[in-house]
């Protein structure tokens, strides 16, 4: 289940331009499923009205801390102890330096005084605002002490000039919600690695041999770790993807770079999840020059006939190489067209993984490019799970979900080796004293 099914957020919108993306954002996270409450300042509402947001949260929004009902004074204490986030977007330089020094003059503000959850903010202003030292060292201080302050993007103001401060898009701030929601999950102070995404093998410079795979599904599961607290690195291959907010990403184009990056990344990293599309083979030698039709041997009529070579075999090197990467969990993913039981559990056993993820890839609704998978969980216990087809990202949860079983288990076995060995030293000076 995602993070935001079920979250309670308050978002704060501010008197900047950008105040109309904020409607975006609280349609998609309402429905992502969280449960938005809306704070408009006085000057946000010169921009966009409460009617737009009150529409998509379906719930209240809230504006006047001073209305005589007193709702809004009764409800602005309530909602700060309700919220799991306060998300503040856009954040004109004005709030920023009110959030900066505590005042609590607007509902906004003291619903951000009063409460103890998380503080998001995301700063939107014209380059000079956001770069005046008054801005950075308001920014300076919330950062200090633990709001989370999302960078602004470079691009075109609305004053036509380019440079800093955009506002970024609705998903960079919906990853950064999550992630600053998750980050006491179940991954927390954890660092996963996880591939994503085809490789290209080189022809000549202009071609290449690839595959299906959109890193969809790796993406996913970099998302989900993230929003469980672990700190991630998405090794990606070929993709168009754009890269998960809070997430390190090291490019992998061919098999030996990714493999490379996959012995570097693991040096102290907790688990690896391969779910890379790898090519096995890659042309023997790769030609300098595009290969013209002509120069081909035979002329245009014949085929061109291409050497391929193994690629390294990743999962197995790490295998191999096991003792470098103590306690690392290895996830492997198997991609088939037939045969996916046997395909799944042969792959378990030969690369002394903890978990497969096999899914047959030649079904509708399934594998590569798709939006959903159907896949099978091999255990290294035995146990085997065949899910239903579901979205990526919640096949990513499943994963995750066993991982977390897993570290969880190997944490409980350190303990009791922990023990055991301070119960063996214990008995040992006893008997020492015993004897001195
Ligand atoms: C057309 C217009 C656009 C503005 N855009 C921004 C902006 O993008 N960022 C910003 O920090 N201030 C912007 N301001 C200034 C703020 O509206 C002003 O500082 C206001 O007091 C902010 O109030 P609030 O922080 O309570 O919402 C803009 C003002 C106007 C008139």
């Amino acid at each position: 289940m995602s993070v935001l099914q079920g979250a309670r957020l308050v978002v704060g919108v501010t008197g900047g331009i950008a105040a109309y993306k904020a409607a975006d954002l609280v349609s998609k996270l309402t429905q992502a499923g969280a449960l938005v409450d809306v704070v408009l300042t006085a000057r946000a509402q010169e921009f966009v009205t409460p009617l737009t947001f009150a529409t998509l949260s379906q719930r209240p929004v809230w504006t006047d801390l001073w209305e005589p009902t007193g709702t809004a004074a009764a409800r602005h204490i309530e909602l700060a102890a309700e919220a799991q986030l306060v998300l503040v977007a856009p954040a004109t330089a004005n709030t920023i330096a009110k959030l900066a020094h505590g005042m609590a003059d607007d509902m906004l503000t003291a619903i951000a005084l009063a409460t103890a959850a998380p503080l998001v903010i995301a700063p939107a202003m014209e380059t000079h605002m956001l770069a005046h030292p008054a801005t950075q060292a308001n920014l300076a201080l919330l950062r200090e002490r633990g709001a989370h302050i999302v960078p602004s993007e470079e691009g075109r103001l609305a004053s036509g000039m380019l440079g800093a401060g955009r506002l970024p898009e609705t998903a960079t701030l919906l990853g950064a919600a999550r992630m600053v929601l998750g980050a006491r999950g179940n991954l927390a102070g954890r660092h996963v690695v996880v591939t994503a995404g085809g490789t290209q093998e080189a022809i000549d410079p202009v071609r290449y041999i690839g595959n299906r795979s959109s890193g969809r599904q790796g993406f996913a599961i970099a998302e989900a770790a993230r929003d469980r607290g672990a700190a991630v690195t998405l090794i990606a291959g070929a993709t168009e993807l754009a890269t998960p907010y809070g997430v390190t990403r090291v490019d992998a184009p061919t098999a030996q770079a990714m493999r490379d990056a996959v012995f570097a990344a693991c040096a102290g990293a907790d688990v690896l999840v391969m779910s890379a599309a790898v090519a096995d083979f890659t042309p023997e030698t790769v030609a300098e020059q595009k290969i013209k039709k002509r120069a081909v041997a035979g002329g245009d009529g014949a085929g061109l006939v291409l050497r391929l070579k193994r690629t390294p075999d990743i999962l197995g090197e790490m295998h191999a190489a096991a003792d470098q990467f103590p306690g690392l969990i290895r996830v492997g993913f198997a991609a088939e067209t037939q045969q996916l039981r046997e395909a799944g559990l042969e792959k378990l056993t030969r690369k002394g993984l903890d978990l497969v993820v096999a899914n047959d890839v030649s079904q509708p609704g399934s594998g590569f490019g798709s939006m959903t998978n159907t896949v099978t969980l091999f255990y290294k216990d035995g146990r085997v799970a065949d899910l239903a087809n579901m979205a990526k990202s919640e096949v990513a949860e499943r994963i995750w979900d066993a991982v977390a079983e897993m570290l969880a288990q190997h944490e409980r076995e350190k303990t009791r080796k922990d023990s055991a060995r301070a119960g063996v030293k214990g008995s040992t000076s006893d008997e020492q004293s015993r004897w001195h």
